[in-house]
Order: structure tokens, then C-alpha cells, then sequence
């Protein structure tokens, strides 16, 4: 037997045992006559000690333990004379009896520390030393935990887990697809799915009303610090729902794990805004709901001053951030600045600050001082207040506005990751019209349902028709991140080739790529609806990150590369000869 008991588990009421240990050296030290070492677990630190009166080939075994060296002990249980109120295992001390070396360990190339002096880099190559430490530990097992509940509350709802496969047909919509050649159809290749949505429709027309997957998806997209080309999805299914029945089934699922995993209670209905209002309010179709600061369209309250910002711009729109009258005109330059960097686009900022003093603004010129005081009044501004206004296409103007209302909730630090403010978007435009491809794409996907009430228009071969229609689809988002996206779906093969056709593809192209889906939606498919959850910014958002790679083991870096293993990497030509390939790639 290599161990009694973990590192992290003994206490005093164990004093007097025998016990057996087996872990990681993380520090060996000598004082004075005394050696000891803390050794290390995925459990905790427990200390060993060892003094001159052992034998001296003990003592000698001890002094040739280094950093990371895999050992076992045996001993006795004892309490410590200075206790360690840090850790849980602090009340104690395990006398040395006798020590068997399991592995010896090279130095690693960082310390393996809660606060590592590793860079990002040397961590990621030497990934499984990193996954050693705490907050590695932290957040792997609350991802377990998270999905551990996940499968407890759908199981309990009648959801059952089916696998659907990774190696598919190739029909990109969004993302370009990972593709995988085949060498048994020479020429031909299979794709990694972009998330399993064709099979789990499928599995609705097969009958299993409420499905579920914690799955793998694969998207070829560029990187972000919430985006990973592998990643995991919740993904859920469900036959004859409305939105509402999907909205209130994974609201539940939301509030059992803030519940049971972070002990969060969310007592009142998760608040749910449209696409519009989302816009409108926040410029964001996630918006952080976590702060005020709502944007406030007054268009028609500033025009006609003579300031041609204001009268030639079809949108005016403003946001009130409170006590912060008092910023430099330095510190208004700099944000100038800041939301006139192309990421932003604006094309300037105009403030009115609502001191003690008075008020005071850059439109000064153009506006009397009943005249601001009288519009800060109508925005909600009390004294000791900022406006920020911005002017210009309303859409463009509303997401600039957004971002500097994040951007000023980032450093006003409004956006603590120790609370939680989850909602639901509904509502969301059907089709997106690209300028440079000349053609309409599905906002969320090609099988997500317009609303009944606008089918009309969507028959009709107009651009702007097209626009407006709604789609029956939500998002469900927290803190300012989309964690979540579903629709209601086309269960009707006749509105599915609609779909196709709107979207730009012939009869041929449409039914080359998913003949099989309109096919099957001939022979009785069920009215359904689902959604998938982005597992991994769940999981980081829970453990208070934006970042989702410390939640992943073993992720890929910013371009795309597990440093690790050094993937991806070229291949012999025998084996791209197999595969009937030749790569055209320079070097
Ligand atoms: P969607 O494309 O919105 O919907 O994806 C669902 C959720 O998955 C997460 N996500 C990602 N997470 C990490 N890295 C990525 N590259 C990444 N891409 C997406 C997001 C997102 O909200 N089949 C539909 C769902 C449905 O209609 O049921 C789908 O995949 O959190």
C-alpha cells in the first residue's frame, strides 16, 4: 500500500498513528539539527520532520531530497510545537521513520508555487509541472464539479447524455472548419464539428425529446482570451417547447449551479431584454448588467444649436457615469483618445462634467447653461457626475458607446468578478447582411426559426424585408459575456429551404450539403428547441476570470498551438502519400 492517508488530511485527533504518505517534495530545509520537508499532494502540504536522533542514513536520505522528487513516508503523527494556522493540516507534524524514494524529479524550470515565477510560455511547455499548483487545481476541479451538476439537474429533468460524432460532414456557416482527409475516399475529408446542432435535431425527429451532451467543438476562428479552437459546449435539445419552456428549464440549470457549486441563490427570474433594448440601453448584445450607466438616446433633445456634430448626425446618444466630475481635462483627453482608436471608432467625445462648482462642458458654445442643466437633469445626472455624449450612425454609435461604458466600468471597478449578474437576450435579428460578400448569413444558424409573425417577410425578395425579421432565438449571458445561445429551430423542410435559398444557395449547393436534414424533416419531425452553453467561460466566469485557458488542462496558446507537444506539426510523406495530399505551404 503506497499511502494511509492524502497530505491534506491529517489533524490532531490523529496524533499518536503510524501513517504512510506519498507525494511531491515542494520544500526540504534544514534548522538547526531539524530537517523538514513539506510534501505535497493534489490534497494539500503535510510536514514531515526528522532530527539528529534518527539514524544517520536516514538523516542522509533526507538531505538528498530535492525540489519535486516523488517519495513516501512513514510515520508518526504528532503535534507541531509551532503551529501553521495557513494550512489545514497546520496542528501537525509526521516524525520520520522511514523514507523510500519513488522518483527523483530534475529541478523544474519554475517554482511550483501559488505565485509561480514561471512566464506564460515556459509554463505552457512544461503545462502538466504548471497543473501542479494551486489555482491550476482549483480550477480543474471546479470544472468538474460544474459539470458533475450539470449531468445531476439534467438527469433529474429527463435529459439523457447521447455522444454524437466528431468526424462529420463539412458545411461551414460561421467558422471555418477543422477538416481531417480521409484515406480511404481519396480526395475527400471528413470536418470536426462546429457543435453537434444537425445531430441533435436529428435526434429530435428520432424521438428523444430532451437530450443532452457535455461536448467537444471544434472551430478553425481566430483567438481570443475566451476563445479556444477545441472547446466544450453544454448542448442541449428539446421537443415540443416554446421559448419560454427553454428558457425556464436552463434558467433552473444556471440557478442549480450557481447554487450548489459557488452557494449563490438567485431568488427573482433571471431579467430578460431583447435584442433592441440590449442595443438601445447597453450597446452590446451581451451587455454587463453588473452597473448602471444605461445609454440614453437624446437625438432630439440637442439638435438645432447650430453645432453641426449634433445637426448632422442621425443618432445622439449619452451615457451619465457617476462621481467622477472631478476627472482632469487630462484624463478626458486620454479617453478621447481612447474611443477614437479604430477598436472603438468614434469620432470624438463630448463632456459635460456636473460639478459643485457648476456646469462645464466642451458644447459650452453652443449651449447655455440652463440649456445643460436642464439635459443632465432629463439624463439623471446629479452633481458630482460626468456626461459623456457621442453623435453618428445610431447602430455605430450605440456599440461605442457600449465599449466606453465597459471600459469605464473596468476602471471605475464596477466589474467585480465576485458578482454575478446573469440575463437573457431574446429576439435577435434572423439574417446579418455582409457588404463585402453581397449576401445575407444567418445571425445565429440557418435552422434557427423567423418568428411566425414575421414569416411574411420573410418570403419577401427584398434586402430591407429581409433586415427586419426577428428570429425566435436567445442568448444567455453573464457579466458582459455570452455564455449561451439557442433558437427555437425550422422544423418545417419547406421554410428550411427558404432558409437556404435566403442565404444565397441553390437548390444543387443546399441539397448537396444537407439534403439529409431536409430529408428528415419530411418524415415527422417534432416542433424542438435547444441551446449550448460555452462550458470553459462557464467554468472561468464561476472561478472569477475572463480568461478561459487555466480552465482547460491542456490548452492551445494564442496562435492556436499546443507549445506542449508542439501540435500542429508536419507529417511524413508517407503519410500525407496516404492521404493523397501535397502541401503547397513555403518551407
Ligand atoms: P454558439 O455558436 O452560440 O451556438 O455557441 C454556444 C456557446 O459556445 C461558446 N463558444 C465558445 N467557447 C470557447 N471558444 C470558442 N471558440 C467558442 N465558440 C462558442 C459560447 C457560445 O455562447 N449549436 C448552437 C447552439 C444552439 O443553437 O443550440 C451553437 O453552437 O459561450
Amino acid at each position: 500500500m503506497y499511502r494511509t492517508h492524502t497530505c491534506g488530511e491529517l489533524r490532531l485527533e490523529n496524533a499518536g498513528q503510524t501513517v504512510t504518505l506519498a507525494g511531491w517534495v515542494q520544500k526540504n530545509r534544514k534548522m538547526g539539527g531539524m530537517s523538514f520537508i513539506d510534501l505535497r499532494d493534489r490534497y494539500g502540504i503535510t510536514q514531515v520532520v526528522i532530527d539528529e536522533s534518527s539514524s544517520s542514513e536516514l538523516n542522509e536520505k533526507v538531505a538528498g531530497l530535492g525540489r519535486e522528487y516523488v517519495i513516501q513516508v512513514t510515520g508518526i503523527v504528532e503535534e507541531r510545537q509551532g503551529k501553521n494556522p495557513r494550512i489545514p493540516t497546520g496542528d501537525i507534524e509526521i516524525k520520520l521513520t522511514h523514507l523510500n524514494i519513488l522518483n527523483e524529479a530534475t529541478i523544474p524550470p519554475f517554482t511550483i508555487e501559488d505565485e509561480s515565477d514561471g512566464g506564460e510560455e515556459i509554463r505552457a511547455k512544461y503545462r502538466y509541472l504548471d497543473l501542479r499548483r494551486n489555482p491550476l487545481k482549483r480550477a480543474l476541479t471546479l470544472r468538474h464539479k460544474l459539470a458533475h451538476e450539470t449531468r445531476n439537474f439534467l438527469d433529474g429533468r429527463n435529459f439523457i447524455e447521447i455522444e454524437t460524432p466528431f468526424l462529420i460532414k463539412s458545411t461551414p456557416e460561421g467558422a471555418r472548419d477543422f477538416v481531417v482527409p480521409s484515406r480511404m475516399h481519396p480526395g475527400e475529408f471528413y470536418a470536426l464539428p462546429q457543435s453537434p446542432q444537425q445531430y441533435k435535431q436529428l435526434l429530435m425527429v428520432a424521438g428523444y425529446d430532451r437530450y443532452f451532451q457535455i461536448v467537444r467543438c471544434f472551430r478553425d476562428e481566430d483567438l481570443r482570451a475566451d476563445r479556444q479552437p477545441e472547446f466544450t459546449q453544454i448542448d442541449c435539445e428539446m421537443s415540443f417547447v416554446e421559448r419560454e419552456d427553454v428558457l425556464n428549464t436552463f434558467e433552473d440549470l444556471m440557478k442549480h449551479l450557481f447554487k450548489s457549486v459557488l452557494k449563490v441563490e438567485f431568488k427573482e427570474q433571471f431579467p430578460r431584454i431583447s435584442y433592441a433594448d440590449a442595443m438601445r440601453y447597453y450597446g452590446s448584445d451581451k451587455p454587463d448588467i453588473r452597473f448602471g450607466m444605461k445609454i440614453r438616446e437624446i437625438t432630439d433633445k440637442v439638435k438645432g444649436h447650430d453645432f453641426v456634430v449634433f445637426d448632422s448626425s442621425p443618432y445622439i446618444g449619452g451615457i451619465v457615469v457617476e462621481g467622477i466630475a472631478s476627472y482632469t481635462r487630462k484624463q478626458i483627453d486620454e479617453l478621447t483618445e481612447w474611443v477614437k482608436r479604430p477598436q472603438v471608432g468614434a469620432k470624438g467625445l463630448i463632456y459635460i462634467r456636473v460639478s459643485e462648482e457648476g456646469i462645464k462642458s466642451s458644447i459650452d458654445k453652443f449651449f447655455s447653461a440652463e440649456e445643460l442643466q436642464a439635459l443632465a437633469d432629463d439624463m439623471g445626472a446629479n452633481k458630482g457626475d460626468m456626461i459623456f455624449i457621442m453623435a453618428g450612425k445610431q447602430k455605430k454609435t450605440q456599440v461605442a458607446l457600449g465599449t466606453l461604458r465597459i471600459e469605464l466600468g473596468n476602471r471605475l471597478g464596477l466589474r467585480r468578478p465576485d458578482r454575478f449578474a446573469p440575463l437573457w437576450v431574446y429576439d435577435f435579428p434572423l439574417l446579418e447582411w455582409d457588404e463585402e460578400t453581397k449576401r445575407f448569413y444567418a445571425m445565429h444558424h440557418p435552422f434557427t426559426s423567423p418568428k411566425p409573425e414575421d414569416l411574411e417577410k420573410f418570403y419577401s425578395n427584398h434586402k430591407e424585408d429581409l433586415e427586419q425579421v426577428a428570429a425566435n432565438a436567445y442568448d444567455f449571458v453573464l457579466n458582459g459575456t455570452e455564455l449561451g445561445g439557442g433558437s427555437i429551430r425550422i422544423f418545417d423542410s419547406n421554410i428550411q429551404k427558404r432558409m437556404f435559398e435566403v442565404l444565397g444557395m441553390s437548390e444543387e449547393e443546399y441539397l448537396y450539403k444537407f439534403g439529409f436534414m431536409i430529408d428528415a424533416f419530411k418524415y415527422g419531425a417534432p416542433p424542438h428547441g435547444g441551446i449550448a452553453f460555452g462550458f470553459d467561460r462557464l467554468c472561468a466566469l464561476f472561478g472569477g476570470q475572463e480568461t478561459i485557458r487555466d480552465f482547460i488542462a491542456f490548452p492551445k496558446n494564442n496562435t492556436g498551438r499546443d507549445v506542449m507537444c508542439d501540435a500542429p506539426s508536419k507529417i511524413d510523406d508517407t503519410q500525407m502519400a496516404e492521404l493523397f495530399l501535397k502541401s503547397t505551404a513555403k518551407n
